[in-house]
């Protein structure tokens, strides 16, 4: 009597029990299918994000070549002339254009040369005073040559010198950016 009474009770248990494990095995599959798809899907998005991303991880491009003048107008050179140049920047997505004080000069031997205005010290824009024949720092007196050699005043170099080149008559230079407050010139951008 206590056997036929068990009996049933014990079959409802291994169903139940078989039932929890039918369960546990579909959640497990379920997971395993749910890891498999995450898994998939990040490895598709990795060439998408990368081409999503590029602009942005990469280097900021060198800076072109920018027109100063035609080479005629500085043909009898006396004195540095000022010129403002228009840079073009690509920075990631971001193309931006802006203009940059460059003197156009004379180097000790006398040939053609460009000068960044920007003061080798602290980055203020260095005029040329034509009195004093230097240019003269407004910001903390750094005094520099017409070919931009540093006289006095707290910059430990000279003005900073900007590549340039004769295309088709026309003088070309490279604005570039250099390291303040020391004594070797250092390209920073
Ligand atoms: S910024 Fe030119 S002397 Fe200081």
């Amino acid at each position: 009597m206590s056997e036929s009474a068990a009996g049933p009770g014990n079959a409802s248990a291994n169903r139940s029990s078989s039932e929890l494990s039918g369960e546990s095995r579909r959640s497990f599959l379920g997971v395993l299918l749910g890891l498999g798809s995450l898994f998939v899907g990040a490895l598709l998005s990795v060439p998408l994000l990368r081409f999503a991303l590029f602009p942005l991880l990469r280097r900021t491009t060198e800076l072109k070549s920018s027109p100063v003048g035609e080479l005629s107008e500085f043909s009898s050179l006396t004195d540095p002339v000022l010129k403002t140049i228009q840079i073009e920047q690509v920075d990631g997505w971001r193309k931006t254009i802006s203009e940059k004080a460059v003197y156009v000069t004379k180097d000790s031997q006398g040939k053609l040369c460009v000068l960044t205005s920007v003061c080798p010290h602290l980055g203020c824009t260095v005029p040329w005073n034509k009195e004093r024949r230097q240019f003269v720092c407004p910001c903390h007196g750094a005094t520099f040559t017409p070919d931009g050699t540093r006289v006095s005043g707290p910059s430990q170099r000279g003005m900073d010198t900007l590549e340039s080149a004769v295309q088709d008559g026309q003088l070309q230079v490279r604005f570039q950016y250099f390291r303040q407050l020391v004594s070797d010139k250092q390209v920073i951008g």
